[in-house]
């Protein structure tokens, strides 16, 4: 295997609503890879793939804009990461009709995203949403990234990109593409719905109450934590007994991300609390971490020339990667005057 430089992509669907999930899930972990200096990081709003299911063209652009500052917000400096919109660097969709004539119609049939997004009319679902993974393919591997940190759900995606990595450096006789490593979020970092604790926090959900949006402000976070859904027990002061108790479970794993320790710690504390005593302290905690969120987001939201230059800028970063490993990607696949 070549060497590759440790470097970290991750991706952000800008299809609207950023909620306590995304931010514990993904972007504070995103946060930490940056500020460990172990790895280059490249973070990108991916609205190539938002587009494989319809998209209101405005609702678009303004979930992009409100992606972009969320994350500066929650904590990413675009002059420590490299932060961008896909569609801004054409390298993506370029590299991607590569992979498109790489990967096989079989193993994209396989793709669990695929057949749950598409449901039962697969006929009628776009031509992209069965690429999908293909694209999100060359996503990381026009960076030649080394680690990409996802949910659970993003799993069998990323075995497609080492697939691709593999039959593509199979094919062409070369050691061009790194077999990329996932990174997969802890279930601490998975939060459920406020509701039920069975469903993920999704942005989806009919019912607001069932999530805690980025945008919400102080006094939305401590009423929709007080309202969360609870059983009459008190805390156990271990976390074998949050089994079966997945509400119980879902707020200390919140307490926990939130206060970056972990769930035994929290229970130590507050075991033996009824939740009249531990959801005003969750909402005190998560109102700490979050409000600032929402407020530095809704300001740069005031200044989107602002948020736009940023983007503009963090896609000439990301250029200088990507072009480069496309021209070569070009002349390995024999194109003439790559
Ligand atoms: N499919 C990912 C999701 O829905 C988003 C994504 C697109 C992505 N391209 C990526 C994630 C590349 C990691 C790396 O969550």
């Amino acid at each position: 295997m070549a060497a590759f430089t440790p470097r970290v992509f991750s991706g952000i669907q800008p299809s609207g609503g950023l909620t306590l999930g995304n931010y514990l899930g993904a972007m504070k972990r995103f946060v930490t890879m940056q500020d460990e200096g172990k790895f280059e990081t490249v973070y990108c709003m991916v609205d190539l793939h938002a587009i494989t299911v319809w998209q209101d063209p405005a609702a678009l652009t303004r979930a992009t804009r409100e992606l972009c500052a969320g994350f500066i917000a929650a904590g990413i400096d675009p002059s420590k990461s490299i932060l961008f919109n896909q569609s801004q660097v054409a390298e993506h969709a370029q590299l991607a009709w590569i992979f498109n004539c790489v990967a096989r119609m079989g193993w994209m049939q396989r793709m669990t995203q695929w057949k749950d997004k598409a449901g039962k009319n697969s006929q009628n679902a776009s031509l992209g949403l069965f690429a999908y993974p293909a694209l999100m393919a060359a996503d990381i591997l026009v960076y030649h990234a080394t680690h990409v940190p996802v949910g659970e759900d993003q799993k069998q995606h990323l075995e497609l990109t080492r697939d691709i990595a593999i039959k593509f450096n199979n094919d062409f006789g070369v050691d061009f593409f790194p077999e990329t490593e996932p990174v997969i979020e802890g279930a601490a970092t998975r939060v459920m719905s406020l509701r039920d604790g069975s469903k993920k926090m999704s942005k989806s959900d009919p019912s607001d109450m069932s999530r805690i949006n980025l945008t919400d402000d102080a006094d939305t976070i401590a009423q929709k934590i007080r309202k969360a859904r609870t059983d009459p027990e008190a805390l156990p002061s271990e976390v074998d007994g949050l089994d079966e108790r997945p509400e119980a479970r879902n707020l200390v794993n919140i307490y926990a991300a939130l206060s970056e320790t972990t769930p035994e710690a929290v229970l130590a504390d507050h075991g033996g609390s009824q939740f009249s005593a531990f959801k005003p302290a969750l909402a005190d905690l998560a109102v700490d971490k979050l409000a600032p969120i929402s407020t530095e987001m809704s300001r740069l939201m005031e200044d989107p020339a602002e948020i736009d230059r940023i983007l503009a800028q963090g896609a000439a970063q990301a250029r200088e990667i990507a072009a480069p490993v496309l021209k070569k990607t070009y002349e390995i696949v024999g194109m003439v005057g790559a």
